[in-house]
């Protein structure tokens, strides 16, 4: 029977794909101070111990208050390159083999940032991350569903210029009061313009949320989606269509979306048939990156060899990678493990 420090270690070691990190939640309590000093942005925490400190966070809001906060010291295209740079380091360690990382460009972009600045940045240390690191990359434009659909649309404007390097969109922010209909119209317009879609759903909402917004928004994916496990026949339904939730561990139990990692659903999940898959969310402020997520869900859910095959082989599948790019990822992931 492997022990729990040999399957961690399997963990980071297999081939895996990270598709749900949100690139402002990956912001240091160190980089945070260093920006804020860079840029002359003063912030109110004058050591990382006391931005640690804040990390009690009562619910989804409480975080974004600080995770919006910590945004105001990124000024720069630079600051978007390291940012970024400093994750896909993070994530090699971990054996992350391709991102598809979420930004939020309208927190940026309503602090005077501009989009170009902020998408060059992410895009030239995604670049330099595929040529030195291996790690293949899409990267997902997200809109902040407790803004106005008007700002969703001329955000969308903002992007199309960007279409060659931005594969998708999704929405996240505050679930809770701004249900997927709000965005129908800028989904349906930006799938006409070319772009993938996802969102998050069922994080804090209920499992009609996460119905919904397969209906309305017919996204290709669902982020976290826990709340779908309490209705038999929605989860019929994503192991049908085969449409994959992105979940994470750490996350949920820090927002209290569950009580703790051993009563995270994701078993049940793997169980159903669903698509599912682990990231880190925002590594920064949850307590952890994708591989301290996989370590917490071996020790409290005793996940097994087979389980974490299926979860490496679940990231490939449910990336916006071409197919034949998918099932040759997927074989890497056997032979890996074939040799192992
Ligand atoms: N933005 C950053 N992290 C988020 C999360 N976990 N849920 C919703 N919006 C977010
Ligand atoms: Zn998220």
């Amino acid at each position: 029977m492997p022990d729990i420090d040999a399957l961690t270690d399997l963990a980071r070691r297999m081939p895996k794909a990270e598709i749900h990190l949100h690139l402002e939640g990956t912001l240091e309590p160190e980089m945070l101070l260093e920006l804020s000093r860079r840029n002359g942005v003063p912030v109110r925490f004058a050591s990382a111990e006391e931005v640690r400190e804040a990390y009690r966070f009562t619910g989804l809001q409480s975080f974004l208050d600080l995770y919006y906060e910590g945004t105001a010291v990124l000024q720069t295209a630079a600051d978007f390159h390291d940012l970024t740079a400093a994750y896909l380091h993070r994530a090699a360690q971990d054996g992350v083999r391709h991102v598809e990382p979420f930004f939020d460009p309208q927190a940026h972009t309503q602090r005077g940032v501009t989009f170009d600045d902020v998408v060059g940045g992410i895009v030239s240390a995604l670049r330099e991350g595929e040529r030195d690191l291996g790690i293949s990359w899409r990267l997902i434009m997200c809109f902040l569903r407790d803004l106005s659909t008007t700002d969703a649309i001329q955000t969308l404007g903002d992007a199309l210029p960007y279409r060659d390097v931005i594969t998708a969109v999704g929405l996240d922010s505050a679930e809770i009061g701004n249900p997927p209909e709000k965005f129908e119209g800028v989904f349906d317009l930006a799938r006409s313009e070319g772009f993938q879609t996802v969102s998050h759903a069922g994080e804090e909402g209920d499992a009609e949320n996460v119905r919904q917004t397969l209906d309305v928004l017919h996204v290709s994916r669902i982020d976290h989606g826990i709340a779908a496990m309490t209705d038999p026949e929605l989860v019929a339904r994503l192991v049908r269509d085969r449409i994959p939730l992105t979940v994470c561990p750490l996350s949920n139990v820090r927002l209290g979306g569950v009580a703790s990692v051993a009563e995270h659903p994701l078993l049940e999940m793997l169980d159903a048939g669903i698509v599912a898959s682990i990231n880190s969310d925002d590594p920064a402020y949850f307590g952890g990156y994708i591989a301290d997520n996989f370590r917490a869900a071996i020790e409290e859910l005793g996940l097994t060899r087979g389980h974490l095959q299926t979860l490496a082989r679940n990231s490939f599948e449910a990336s916006f990678l071409p197919a034949g790019e998918i099932d040759a990822r997927m074989a890497e992931v056997d032979a890996f493990f074939a040799l192992e």
